[in-house]
């Protein structure tokens, strides 16, 4: 068979012969055709926008790979900031390398004393933690007036590692202020997962970050690293794209996973699961959605369209939680959820899974975390995917200023009508 496919424009009688490769044709084909010729494909059905050779991802398989790793090898072996530096570098460091991203990392997460005190004070006393973290990334690249010398490489590798060394250390400030407890400083000693806890948590000089639960959010952080071409990594790209430095394109992604339909999902499950509130109400819930009120949210992938791997690996950390913490009491409206879902004919004849958010909300919710610090756990570890992103757009010659066409149904063109005659 060949890997080619034919064109031919039944208009003109034209015909263009493009390869096919690993399941790609590229646009240009159609532009050959005629270059006014426009391919409608409202959120990027079938759309690559771009190379890449960060993640990749089977959604009929379940398969997630970062840079070739299976997600569940490096959940299972790895460390968050090893995985950063996997994604942002393309390989596993050495023991070295490890040491010294390690140890540049943990000596990067302080924050501007005016960051705190000009910006994250002055949000209102219930601002939502996702869109203080949101702005507040934003507002930390304007510490750093060089961060728009973007295609200066020292410069930029400089923005990468403050911005994955103080994501953490922002995010706990945005929680402490929205509690009205006092800020805790970044603790050196720890790793990125227990110091991240420590800032959260620490009131007195008694608390200790439990090191089964300092492991937990290291795998939290590490399945949410990257996840190729989605919502938030594509509004991050469009902004890089037009050049602008990484603290705008990081905040565009953040704003982007707030979404519900996105990153925002997990908040949404553990306030459906605490609607249903019971497993005796699952049924007429799931009964509910399939008449078409409201969505099993946690369910279902655009790419995904079986169990969504990370799932799984979270459920399991989730066991591993609940030994420490006690059983999260909605875990089994959420088991019953699933079992009953799964056996459904409308969830399976549509391939709807159980996707990354549907156990983590359980999981922050043992952690003691609010629900509204949720979607900002995501983006945390999901900085270092962007910033992998930012880095590889950057680098590729293909890219230029992300600029989609439209197919406009407006009117034609017709004469300004005066008020007096409307
Ligand atoms: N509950 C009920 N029905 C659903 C769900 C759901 N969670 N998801 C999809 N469907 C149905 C749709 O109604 C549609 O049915 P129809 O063909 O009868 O009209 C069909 O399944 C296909 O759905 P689409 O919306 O076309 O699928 P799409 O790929 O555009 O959406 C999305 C993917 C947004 C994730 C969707 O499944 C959804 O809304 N899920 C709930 C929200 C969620 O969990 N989001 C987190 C995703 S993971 C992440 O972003 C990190």
């Amino acid at each position: 068979m060949a890997d080619t496919i034919t064109i031919v424009d039944d208009r003109t009688g034209k015909k263009v012969t493009v390869p096919v490769i690993d399941g790609v044709i590229p646009s240009s084909a159609l532009r050959e055709l005629d270059p006014n010729l426009r391919v409608y494909d409202p959120a990027f059905l079938s759309t690559a926008a771009c190379r890449s050779a960060i993640t990749f991802v089977d959604g009929d398989a379940g398969v997630l790979r970062y840079r070739g790793y299976p997600i569940e090898q490096l959940a299972e072996h790895s460390t968050f900031l090893e995985v950063a530096y996997l994604l942002l570098h393309g390989e596993l460091p050495t023991a070295a390398q490890l040491e010294a991203w390690g140890y540049e990392v943990t000596h990067h997460t302080m924050i501007h004393e005016n960051m705190r005190k000009r910006f994250v004070d002055g949000f209102h006393y219930d601002a939502h933690p996702m869109g203080m973290f949101i702005s507040s990334v934003a507002a930390l690249g304007t510490f750093y007036p060089e961060s728009n010398r973007i295609f200066d490489a020292a410069t930029l590798d400089k923005q990468v590692l403050r911005l994955i060394a103080k994501v953490p250390t922002l995010a706990a400030m945005c929680y402490r202020f929205s509690s009205g407890l006092p800020f805790v400083s970044p603790n050196n000693g720890l790793g990125f997962g227990a110091n991240f806890l420590n800032m959260m948590f620490k009131i007195g000089d008694d608390y200790r970050v439990d090191p089964t639960l300092a492991r937990a959010m290291e795998v939290l952080f590490i399945l949410h690293a990257d996840h190729e071409q989605n919502c938030g990594t594509t509004a991050l790209r469009t902004v890089a794209s037009a050049n602008a430095d990484p603290y705008s394109a990081v905040a565009a992604g953040a704003a982007a996973l707030y979404g519900p339909l996105h990153g925002g999902a997990n908040e949404a499950v553990v306030r459906m699961l605490a609607e249903i509130g019971d497993m005796s109400q699952v049924d007429a819930f799931i009964a509910s959605v399939k008449s078409g009120k409201g969505r099993l949210m946690g369910f279902g992938h655009r790419i995904y369209k079986q169990y969504d791997p990370r799932a799984t690996l979270i459920k399991r950390t989730a066991e591993d939680v609940f030994k420490v913490t006690g059983k999260n009491p909605l875990l089994d409206v959420a088991l019953k959820l699933e079992e009953v879902a799964l056996r459904d004919d409308y969830f399976v004849s549509r391939k709807l899974y159980p996707n990354v958010d549907f156990y983590s909300g359980l999981i922050y919710q043992a952690l003691r975390f609010p629900i509204e610090m949720f979607t900002v756990l995501f983006a945390i570890p999901r900085t270092a995917g962007w910033l992998a992103h930012y880095r590889e757009l950057l680098g590729d010659d293909a890219q230029k200023i992300s600029r989609p066409r439209q197919w406009y149904v407006g009117e034609a063109s017709r004469d300004y009508v005066p008020l007096h005659k409307r």
